[in-house]
């Protein structure tokens, strides 16, 4: 979604913040614009399109200031246009604004702001915020208190708007900014004779390491010498500085040609992070498990898109391990369900732990009465506030919109949470170091699937023709399918759709032909006879198969010679090197049909909307 960033300081404003909306460039875009106070005042350049449009306009306009505000927009009132772009100014051009979320109550604001004499230049909901803010300065400059007219403007402003939101505002007569967060991100990064304002921490890396995340109804004062947060009433709120531990390296490509490629290189290092993570004193929730184990009955995954996947493989993972019943729940469709008379676990997973509909998802959890766990990768996003306990993955951060790295650490915490949870319900301890040891090797696994990418390029090649494809597994393949068709699908824009392998017969089997493809999932588990069968059938009609399996696997041979290998591994733990097949496939194949692999179409990294 929306990437905003604010810089004051002693630097040329225009230079970082464009750099920082390059690195804001992952969340999904289709316009992008700066504002700069220069000598002879507010200069706002937008355009619509990619970052390097607005730079060629820059090159005849050279923006000369130390403090300015930059955006890069996903459209959602109003299309993608020079016009629509942010940063918006009111009437007087005086004071601008960015602004990431949406405003519910805008057509509202918007005819009483019309009525009053206000003209609007956009279609967007964004620009009623920078016309109230205006109607208030304009009373606050006439007070005794002027230097602090706009921070008061804004104070003013917020409690009128209903949505979701995250803004930096700039006026020409201030020497500083303001920003203001109700559930959309906004974080501070805390530098030497200089300070930031960014809707995540990517775009600060490279100048400070020191952070303060905005909580909900929080409103910040920033200069170049300092800043001031206040709450919704006023009040003086003491900042928790946090420090970063992601170097700036990590947000850059290292000589990959695509994020995507080196996030699923980077899992070696990421798998054996989020291990370590859950091992021995770093388990943060052995007192919660022990204290939870003697009333818990039920277990509730909720999340969306891959998050929602890692939790489908955990919840088979969970439930084989400790017989505790798993359900698992869109976050978008949890919100909204009826509450059932058991009270479960709810573990909620989300990497960038800001997604609208999983932390609305927590929040009704809550509400129900539920004790919350959140999975997530990003240190101090709004889950990790909103849970009642926080399991982090531990995988850095990830760039690219696909998320790969991120998947395989979100399944190796669930599993060993399931494996914790066995351990407090005094399970087979002979079993559990047995799966405990085979989830240690599995960063050596997935190394030897990268070692060894000759078929998986092979075979890209080869599907990158089909316009259609399938995905079976059954059992805990089942949901590695899935994910493998939405990596498929999100970036090479190959419909592809996933069936538990026994599904086949019930339907889809009709739209099989020598034109759709079937990549099966094959673990040397108790239903792996069955998947055969179910391939048989789908050779049957002609349609290309292409079988993932583990090293000496000598069925999958038998039906096609289109096999890609996964090394040997206990079946549990398949998902992992077989998710990093599926990814490199989906990696290759997009690259052959010249995708925009890290940015697809219509995606955003961070889904900070409903
Ligand atoms: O940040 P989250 O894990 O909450 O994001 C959830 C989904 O939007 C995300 O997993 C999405 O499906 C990915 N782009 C898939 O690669």
């Amino acid at each position: 979604m929306c990437g905003i960033v604010g810089y004051t300081g002693n630097e040329q404003a225009e230079q970082i913040l464009i750099e920082a909306l390059k690195r804001l460039e992952y969340r999904g875009y289709d316009s992008a614009g700066i504002a700069v106070l220069t000598a002879s005042g507010l200069e706002v350049v937008k355009s619509a399109g990619e970052i390097r449009n607005l730079e060629k306009k820059l090159q005849n306009r050279e923006l000369t200031g130390v403090m300015g505000i930059a955006h890069t927009r996903w459209a959602t009132h109003g299309s993608p246009s020079d016009r629509n772009a942010h940063p918006h100014t009111d009437c007087t051009g005086k004071i601008a604004l960015v602004h990431n979320g949406i405003i519910e109550n805008y057509q509202e604001l918007r005819a009483g702001l019309i009525e009053r004499g206000h003209t609007f230049t956009s279609e967007t909901d964004s620009e009623v915020i920078v016309h109230l803010i205006e109607e208030k300065y304009h009373h606050f400059k006439k007070e005794s208190d002027t230097d602090n007219a706009l921070l008061n403007a804004v104070m003013e402003t917020i409690p009128l708007l209903e949505g979701s939101f995250a803004i930096v505002v700039a006026a020409e007569d201030e020497d500083y900014l303001v920003g203001a967060r109700e559930k959309s991100p906004l974080v501070v990064g805390v530098g030497s004779e200089e300070n930031f304002l960014a809707s995540d921490v990517s775009p600060l890396l490279k100048y400070t390491s020191e952070v303060v995340y905005l909580n909900d109804g929080e409103v910040v004062r920033l200069d170049r010498k300092g800043f001031r947060i206040l709450d919704r009433e006023g009040r003086d709120v003491r900042p928790e500085i946090r420090t970063v531990e992601w170097k700036a390296e990590d947000a850059e490509k290292g000589g990959y040609e695509h994020f995507m490629l080196k996030e699923i290189h980077e899992q070696v290092e990421s798998l054996h992070n989020s291990f370590i993570g859950m091992t021995g004193e770093n388990f943060p929730l052995s007192g919660m498990l022990r204290t939870l184990v003697p009333y818990l009955s039920a277990i509730e995954i909720i999340g969306c898109g891959t998050s929602y996947n890692a939790g489908v493989i955990g919840k088979y993972f969970i439930e084989s391990l400790t017989r505790i019943p798993v359900t698992v729940s869109f976050a978008s469709e949890y919100r909204y369900s009826s509450p059932v008379d058991i009270t479960p676990l709810v573990i909620a997973i989300s990497q960038s732990g800001e997604t609208a509909d999983t932390l609305a998802a927590v929040r009704e959890a809550k509400r129900r009465g539920s004790v919350t766990v959140a999975v997530t990768n990003v240190i101090g996003s709004t889950i990790t506030r909103e849970a009642d306990f926080t399991l982090y993955t531990r995988a850095g951060p990830e760039i690219g919109v696909a998320a790969t790295k991120t998947f395989t650490a979100q399944v190796m915490v669930l599993c060993m949470f399931g494996l914790r949870l066995s351990e407090a319900k005094g399970r087979d301890p002979a079993k559990l170091e047995r799966i405990e040891s085979a989830l240690r090797s599995a960063p050596r696994l997935v190394q030897k699937v990268l070692d060894n990418t000759e078929a998986i390029k092979k075979t890209a090649r080869f599907l990158s023709k089909f316009s259609s494809m399938f995905f079976i597994g059954r059992g805990i393949n089942y949901p590695t399918a899935v994910e493998g068709a939405l990596k498929l699908k999100e970036i090479s824009y190959i419909h592809a759709e996933a069936y538990p392998a026994g599904e086949l017969k019930h339907g889809p089997l009709a739209l099989l032909s020598p034109e759709t493809p079937v990549v099966a999932l094959s673990a040397p588990d108790h239903v792996r006879d069955k998947l055969y069968s179910n391939v048989g059938e789908v050779c049957a009609r002609k349609a290309p198969v292409i079988v993932v399996a583990e090293e000496g696997d000598e069925t999958a041979g038998k039906y096609t010679d289109r096999v890609l290998n996964y090394p040997d591994c206990l079946p549990e733990i398949a998902p992992i090197p077989a998710s990093v097949v599926l990814q490199l496939l989906a990696y290759y194949t997009a690259k052959e049909r010249n995708c925009p692999i890290d940015k697809p179409r219509n995606l955003a990294k961070s889904v900070t909307v409903e």
